[in-house]
């Protein structure tokens, strides 16, 4: 059995794509460019727009409160500190480069985190949410868990993909009974290590099973029911074989007809389609 904390210190020097980082610092110095506009670019990097938020977090910005959102960060830091930020970020490269030669795809990967994202801010929005941009931002981030497992245990990670092909149960049972712990419990430790805010951790940590959370959290639920409607729309993470049960009571409390979800997630597929942000350049 391994612990989380020897892993997240394993993957805590792994290197990450600077792409979007720069792609930031052009937009930002593009003069007709919104903060809106430089959140949007940011936002599609997860590992750079988690170490940007939690670059905003830290102590050495000096913030009276937490930024919950890039957009926020944005907004709050200006865009020039965002730009440097997102400099600083960039040059602890984790993706792409990363997960070269692994056994994951980084695009498909990057393709289900984006569509999740998208899809949760079309939930969000639906329900009247007033953080579609943080239910986007958590989304984003969601599977970073399996990055880390992928990069610090690969070998070990495949034999319990393999697991899979003959034991149907659900893919975060067969981790928790081969490592000790789930990619949801491990991409939570590491949103932690990252000062990343609770509600990312929350909804990270219970992102397959939300109705393990006392109470109610709407974020989660929706971080639950996207995920899991752009894997029966063949968005997966690129894992053969593998599977994750619906949490049947998060769809009931977000109260939102099956016609309906089918219409939103396709409307988010096709979103991510037309943007082209789906396409990975192995190169970055
Ligand atoms: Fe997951
Ligand atoms: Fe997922």
């Amino acid at each position: 059995m391994w612990e989380v904390k020897d892993v997240i210190k394993r993957a805590s020097d792994l290197p990450s794509m600077p792409d979007v980082a720069f792609e930031v610092i052009r937009v930002a110095d593009q003069a007709e460019s919104s903060a809106s506009t430089v959140a949007a670019t940011l936002s599609r990097d997860p590992s750079l727009s988690a170490r940007v938020l939690r670059l905003a977090n830290s102590a050495f910005y000096g913030m009276a409160r937490d930024v919950h959102s890039i957009q926020e960060a944005v907004v709050v830091l200006g865009m020039r500190t965002t730009k440097s930020l997102s400099l600083v970020a960039a040059s602890f490269p984790w993706l792409n480069v990363a997960l070269k030669g692994k056994g994951l795809s980084p695009k498909q990967l990057w393709s289900h985190c984006l569509t999740s994202a998208t899809l949760s801010k079309k939930l969000s929005h639906h329900l009247s949410c007033a953080d579609a941009e943080q239910a986007f931002c958590i989304s984003l981030l969601h599977d970073m868990g399996t990055v880390a497992l992928y990069l610090t245990l690969e070998d070990e990670y495949k034999s319990v993909v393999e697991l899979a092909h003959f034991d149907q149960r659900a893919f975060d049972v067969l981790e928790r009974e081969n490592f000790g712990f789930d990619h949801a419990e491990l991409g939570a430790a590491l949103a932690e290590s990252w000062n990343l805010p609770k509600s990312y951790c929350q909804s990270i940590r219970y992102h397959h099973r939300p109705s393990d959370i006392e109470g109610y959290d709407r974020l989660t639920d929706i971080i639950h029911v996207a995920d899991m409607l752009v894997r029966e729309n063949g968005i997966s993470e690129g894992l053969a074989s593998v599977t994750f049960g619906r949490d049947e009571q998060a769809f009931a409390r977000l109260g939102i007809d099956e016609d309906m979800l089918q219409a939103l997630a396709e409307a988010a597929l096709q979103e991510v389609k037309e943007s082209g942000f789906d396409t990975f350049s192995e190169a970055a």
